[in-house]
């Protein structure tokens, strides 16, 4: 008989076969990484410490006994990022086609609960052709004990998805559940129910890739959040992300060293809103000039454009960025973007990442499509996000901040900490045309719009009034806001009202 240390060294190397090389070549050749690959990418060298890779399945009905898979359709385990624990699961297609069994959610369970336990993120790879067929309805209770876990740790730990292949059906509402899904381009898709009942039920044609796939999910749909060329960049990318968030939040996010000094004038600014009220110009522009150098990272970059998300650093440190985006339907706010905008800033709350919001809104997009749609209640999860928040809140009025959308966006009165407004701000329940043909109805209009023009097309009511604290130069944007934040991120400590949970208008 073979020794036991012997045995134990074969069944861990088959282990690491996951399927076996066949199938391990099936997947490369589908542009595919493997499970364990994909993990090797992700976390620093040799820093994978693989749980239950001895697990095996227990069904026996349809033969399943006779195949049996050590560690069965999933990796998991702890490593870190850039030294920094965090636990993973990393379905493997090569097994069962990564279906999931009861075992495969176990293995998963356990991870979750061990990174709650120490206050780690927890980062799911998902390549899987859904519930286990053979282990029916066992198979559904694992989902759920997945989807329990994933909504306890929500706000506790951060949860990334990375989708890589196949997720459909219940399994497409573990990753929904998450903070950031991650996509691969043309390997990865998500839907509720296929092309075929598709077809079958409503008749319409639809591709797998038109249906679930990352560009529909990035920039249609806004189930996920980024969607990367390869598996390579996904994982790199993911890796980046991770830099800029706390492992929990009972932590602070990382501090990344910066050489951009915190005092640097930013000239460019002087000249980046255009003198034309009605001419465009590109908020990124303004960012990047008052983050840390190449310092962004941007959550849905092609969903809701009018309305930037994004993570970016000042003095080294995270911070939230929330903007309008003129030159996208001239930064209004509408369903979409409310929705994206609330996300991010309950995110950033929940994680102690202090929020900075630059503003030119003219107003809600105005329509049919809009009221139907509910950018009421759209809107008020925005308006919800902020007025809950209790991170430090710095607020730049760059141009306009019009009507209920100035409220809305961060304004002093949802208790914003600093609200500044350039000289090229107009704070206004809006612009001068649509005030002056309401209130003079069509007479001396152009006397009367120059006269409204000059009162409350600039920022100085708002500043009599105490609802910003300063105008300041552009060019100080950066030096203003990082000594808010200095001060901020120290010592407010605000709470709200305890409660048992707040009513959100979903
Ligand atoms: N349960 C059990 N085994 C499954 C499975 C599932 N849900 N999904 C795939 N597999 C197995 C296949 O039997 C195959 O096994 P093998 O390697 O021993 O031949 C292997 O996984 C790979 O599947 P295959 O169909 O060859 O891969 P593909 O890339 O051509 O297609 C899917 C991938 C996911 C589209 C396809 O497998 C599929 O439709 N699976 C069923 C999806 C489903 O209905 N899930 C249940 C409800 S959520």
């Amino acid at each position: 008989a073979v020794a036991f240390p012997e045995r134990l060294a074969t069944i861990r190397s088959t282990a690491q076969l996951g399927g076996g090389q066949a199938r391990i070549d099936t997947q490369h050749s589908k542009g595919k990484l493997t499970a364990r690959e994909r993990l090797q990418v992700l976390l620093d060298p040799s820093s994978f410490r693989e749980t239950d890779a001895l697990a095996l399945h227990r069904c026996t009905d349809f033969g399943m006994d006779k195949q049996k898979f050590y560690g069965d359709s999933v990796v998991t385990g702890s490593g870190t990022i850039h030294g920094r624990l965090v636990y993973v699961f990393s379905q493997d297609f090569t097994v069962f086609g990564g279906s999931l069994s009861a075992v495969h959610a176990e293995k998963i369970c356990k991870i979750m609960d061990a990174a709650v336990k120490v206050g780690a993120p927890v980062i799911g790879i998902n390549d899987s052709g859904g519930a286990r067929i053979q282990e029916g309805v066992d198979s559904l209770a694992g989902y759920a004990d997945v989807f329990q876990r994933n909504v306890l740790s929500s706000g506790v730990v951060p949860q990334l998805s990375l989708i890589t292949g196949p997720c459909a059906g219940g399994a497409v509402y573990s990753p929904a559940l998450t903070d950031f899904v991650l996509m691969s381009r043309g390997t990865s898709y998500m839907f509720v129910t296929g092309p075929d009942v598709v077809k079958t039920v409503t008749g319409e044609t639809v591709t797998q890739e038109e249906l679930g796939g990352a560009s529909t999910h990035t920039a249609k749909s806004g189930v996920a959040h980024a969607a990367f060329d390869n598996e390579f960049e996904l994982l790199t990318a993911t890796r980046e992300l991770l830099s800029y968030l706390p492992s929990s939040n009972k932590d602070q996010p990382p501090v990344v060293p910066s050489t951009d000094p915190w005092n640097r004038s930013c000239d460019a600014l002087r000249f980046a809103v255009p003198d034309d009220p009605n001419a465009s110009y590109n908020m990124k522009d303004v960012i990047s000039q008052v983050v840390d150098r190449n310092s962004i990272f941007e959550i849905m970059p092609d969903f809701a454009r009018n309305m930037i998300t994004a993570f970016a650093r000042i003095e080294g440190k995270t911070v939230g960025i929330v903007a309008n985006q003129p030159c996208e339907l001239a930064g209004c706010l509408d369903i979409d973007s409310s929705v994206k905008g609330a996300r991010f800033v309950r995110f950033c709350d929940a994680f102690n990442i202090p929020i900075v919001t630059f503003v030119d809104v003219p107003g809600f997009l105005p329509g049919t499509a809009q009221e139907y749609g509910g950018i009421i209640r759209h809107g008020a999860k925005l308006l919800y996000a902020y007025a809950e928040a209790t991170v430090p809140k710095v607020t730049v009025i760059t141009r306009k901040a019009y009507g209920g959308a100035y409220d809305v966006m961060s304004s002093k009165h949802l208790r914003g900490d600093s609200n500044y407004a350039w000289p090229s701000a107009e704070i206004a329940v809006m612009g001068a045309k649509g005030a002056v043909e309401i209130i003079f109805r069509g007479k001396n209009v152009e006397e009367e719009t120059a006269n409204y023009t000059e009162r409350f097309a600039n920022p100085l009511k708002a500043a009599e009034r105490g609802f910003i604290d300063d105008i300041i130069a552009p060019e100080d944007t950066r030096k203003r806001i990082a000594e808010d934040l200095r001060g901020l991120r120290a010592r407010k400590d605000v709470k709200n009202l305890c409660r048992k949970h707040g009513n959100i208008p979903l």
